[in-house]
């Protein structure tokens, strides 16, 4: 910069009169052009650029300084002048942001250097849930919008919870070590999700609303349709008046939310120990191809005074009394509303962990 630049970028020199000896004004910012373009042309990474940037339009950068200069300029050449620095800017913004984009560029093509970007990727397998797993998280849902809370309670049970406080007598066949894995000291794995009633009334006082999924073993012949641990899910509804009805409309509503509204649902009396009465319902699916037929999804009935009484005896309280409490309790199978809802035939194949059978629900 040459010293009789004075007029634009010093400040500390002294004024001298418009009549003064004074430089054309472009031929200085054409200087600060010009030297600022090198810079910036000569810029070799991102921080020799941004020097140059500030060295040249930055807040104390030269093109600024003279910019603000021109209050001394003659009224009659101001506006000549600001047109000069205008264009100069824009020349200097120009080169710098051609320069960010070469400089990103280069450190692209350097980055890439030995990669060959259109090459196919690796293919990822996608993950899915297993069919237990959906037809469980469905139902709990279902369950959960009607207000049912999840329970849980212990795989390994003692005879009381699963067997005594049910209602079911010593001689009854399930308690049989035919039937049951009996543990040495005297505890089994729980032959069904039931348990989980007691503890759930043990715990808390009525009314109750729950439904507990989870597994129960048998020790049952293996075969298409019989495995030693399968998957149950637990129903549990106690309060003032529940009857009949509120049973029969709540498991409805949920096997048509389920399997479809065009379902068939129906209520075969049977027998358990603990409900009275007890029934086992059947569904009829409407399946392309398949005449349909009447399959058994689950057991269900009005909890039994006698259960009320040992969950009593167990509280030491009289917070069940039946004269005031009744409910109803269902427990269904959730490895048969799987083998329904997909056609499956053989139940093994829900634990046997063959890819070509699980990815079919990915
Ligand atoms: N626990 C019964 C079973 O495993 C099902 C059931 C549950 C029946 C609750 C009635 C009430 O077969």
């Amino acid at each position: 910069m040459r010293a009789t630049d004075w007029r634009i970028l010093g400040f500390d020199e002294p004024r001298v009169p418009r009549y003064g000896p004074r430089l054309p004004m472009n031929e200085s910012l054409s200087a600060i052009q010009a030297d600022a373009l090198a810079r910036i042309d000569a810029a070799e990474d991102p921080r020799a650029l941004e020097e140059a940037r500030i060295a040249s339009i930055g807040k104390k950068g030269a093109l600024s300084l003279a910019a603000a200069a021109i209050k001394d300029i003659p009224k009659e050449e101001k506006a000549a002048y600001g047109q000069s620095v205008n264009s100069a800017r824009a020349a200097i913004t120009a080169a710098i942001e051609a320069k960010q984009a070469a400089l990103q560029d280069a450190a692209d093509q350097s980055a890439l250097a030995g990669i060959d970007p259109t090459m196919p990727g690796r293919p990822l397998p996608t993950g899915a849930l297993h069919p237990l797993t959906l037809i469980r998280d469905e139902a709990v849902g279902i369950l959960r919008r009607m207000g049912f809370a999840l329970a849980d309670g212990p795989e390994i049970e003692d005879e009381f919870h699963c067997f005594d406080a049910l209602n079911t007598p010593a001689d009854h066949p399930a308690r049989n070590e035919k039937d049951t894995f009996y543990f040495d000291s005297g505890k089994l794995l729980r032959t069904h999700t039931s348990s989980v009633q007691i503890r759930t009334m043990e715990a808390d006082a009525p009314p109750v609303r729950i439904i507990a999924p989870g597994s129960a073993y048998r020790r049952d012949e293996i075969d298409a349709t019989h495995l030693s641990v399968f998957n149950q899910l637990e129903g549990l509804y106690i309060d003032r008046d529940v009857s009949l009805p509120d049973l029969k409309g709540t498991l409805e509503y949920f096997l048509h939310e389920l399997f479809g509204p065009s379902t068939g649902v129906r209520f075969r009396p049977h027998f358990f120990p603990f409900t009275e009465p007890s029934f086992e319902i059947d569904v009829k699916l409407e399946i392309k191809g398949q005449t349909p037929r009447w399959i058994e999804v689950a057991g269900c009935g009005m909890v039994d005074p006698a259960v009320f009484k040992a969950v009593n005896g167990s509280r030491g309280d009289n917070a069940y009394d039946p004269a005031v409490w009744t409910g109803f309790a269902f427990g269904m199978g959730l490895d048969r509303l799987a083998m329904i809802r997909w056609g499956i035939k053989d139940i093994r194949l829900l634990i046997e962990n063959d890819a070509r059978f699980l990815s079919q629900f990915a």
